[in-house]
């Protein structure tokens, strides 16, 4: 099938790369040209796992090409999807702002009558995470800029791929989740995913709309949970780990996404859980418990910046180092990362920030402020420090030669704010350790 993907980001680049790899033929389009012109000359401008060698393999075998050219990329297509970004507007309302303007640029492109030559059938599949209703306004907007009703379809297809294992997710989902209200559009969507044999949902267009929403609203709120019950831990003595471990053994609760730390971030939870919220409130419901969600993930790097400013008193001047700074491992995505928060809290306190991440390397808004320098290896970064500080759980965290890191250290203060480090290990290395629930 041709197929055009608007908007090549983490997930357009994701999918145009993977429907390539299933024999279509792909067009992965970005008003950004820079990013165009890096992807047609080989370069990646994201990290993710196995991308690089997915895009480069496609492209010499002609199945995928980039352009910033929407018009003419979309009138060969017979599938448009929609992969544009949709952030938090401050109030939390999603910014819909770049959907509409595609549906309009869609529009301008395949606009006529059905008889015109060669107007063929479209589909047009939003991928980008949008509130409920959304599919009806794209479909309006084209109707209003001349495209003929029976000309095209709207399907709203949500992506729950992982940054960091997003082809694995993406070639093995656990769910494809169709929402259409055209039969026709359900097929060819259908056809177009055959390959991965997947198991599909066909589902009215608002439904998949929600779906979405809530599957994410779901996962942050059992993440906020966990760290609810470590707060409880840490106050009655309990340890957390031990806690989720035999709790996530129930098959009705799975210990998936029960691991408590300093709470989540990413491009997705945070906007996606304000979005929902916004979206019931508008509609004049009072969603309570996604509140609580939100607040308790606030609250949990403030009580982990908390205990790092009782242990070392006062913090003014005093040397941290913050090891990991993407919002999760393997991805250099910085998005309302943690690491974010907690680096404005420190420098709020004074402290002297050094920090290290496998991926991340240019921080220009933190280095900036003259008080973050960024390390090209752990122990670099640990030089002279007063406080380990673990924010991401990058898998070489827990490889540390931590006789090292205590040489080069001044104090021996390990702030793990992922449980990722083996507790007695680092006692027994001769460090106070301080974890989350624990
Ligand atoms: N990142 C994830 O893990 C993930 C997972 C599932 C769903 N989503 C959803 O997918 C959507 C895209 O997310 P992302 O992380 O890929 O965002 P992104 O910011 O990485 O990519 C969006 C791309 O769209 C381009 N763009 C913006 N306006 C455009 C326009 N008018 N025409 C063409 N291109 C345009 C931008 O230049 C950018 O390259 C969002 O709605 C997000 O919520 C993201």
């Amino acid at each position: 099938m041709k197929i055009s993907v608007i908007g090549s980001g983490y997930v357009g680049l994701v999918t145009g790369a993977c429907l390539a790899e299933l024999g279509h033929q792909v067009t992965c389009v970005d008003v950004d040209k820079l990013k165009i012109k890096l992807l047609s000359s080989g370069k990646i401008p994201i990290f993710e796992p196995g991308l690089e060698e997915l895009v480069l393999r496609n492209v010499s075998q002609d199945r995928l090409a980039f352009s910033s050219a929407i018009a003419s990329t979309v009138k060969k297509s017979e599938v448009i999807f929609i992969a544009v970004g949709t952030p938090s507007r401050a109030d939390g309302e999603a910014d819909v702002s770049a959907v509409e303007s595609v549906a309009k640029e869609i529009a301008k492109a395949i606009k006529g009558p059905s008889g015109k030559a060669g107007a063929a059938y479209k589909v047009i599949v939003n991928k980008s995470t949008v509130p409920v209703g959304m599919g009806d306004i794209v479909t309006k907007l084209l109707i209003k800029n001349g495209v003929a009703k029976n000309r095209f379809a709207v399907v709203s297809n949500p992506e729950f791929l992982r940054e960091g294992s997003a082809l694995d997710d993406f070639m093995h989902p656990d769910r494809i989740v169709i929402g259409a209200q055209d039969k026709r559009a359900y097929e060819v969507i259908t056809e177009l995913y055959r390959p991965l044999n997947a198991h599909i949902i066909f589902t009215s267009i608002k439904s998949a709309e929600l779906i979405k929403y809530a599957s994410n609203a779901f996962l942050a709120t059992k993440i906020s949970f966990i760290n609810e019950i470590a707060n409880v831990c840490e106050r009655v003595g309990s340890d957390v780990s031990e806690v989720a471990d035999a709790v996530g053994l129930d098959k009705r609760i799975g210990r998936a996404f029960l691991s408590a730390g300093l709470g989540w971030g990413g491009s997705c939870f945070p906007k996606d859980v304000s979005a929902l919220i916004h979206l019931a409130r508008a509609k004049g419901y009072n969603p309570e418990i996604l509140e609580s969600v939100l607040n308790v993930n606030q609250a949990q790097v403030e009580m982990f910046v908390g205990k790092i400013k009782k242990t070392l008193k006062n913090l003014n001047g005093k040397v941290i180092t913050v090891l990991g700074l993407s919002f999760k491992p393997n991805t250099d995505d910085l998005r309302e990362a943690p690491s974010l928060k907690v680096i404005e809290l420190l420098l709020s306190e004074g402290a002297k920030l050094k920090a290290y991440d496998p991926i991340v390397k240019n921080v220009d808004q933190l280095k900036n402020k003259g008080m973050i320098s960024l390390a090209d290896d752990p122990y670099e970064a640990l030089q002279g420090s007063q406080a380990l500080v673990i924010v991401t759980e990058w898998p070489e965290f827990t490889e540390l030669d931590l006789k090292k890191a205590k040489q080069l250290m001044q104090k021996p203060y390990v702030f793990d704010g992922r449980n990722t480090l083996n507790a007695k290990r680092v006692k027994e290395a001769g460090f106070k350790y301080f974890g989350i629930g624990k």
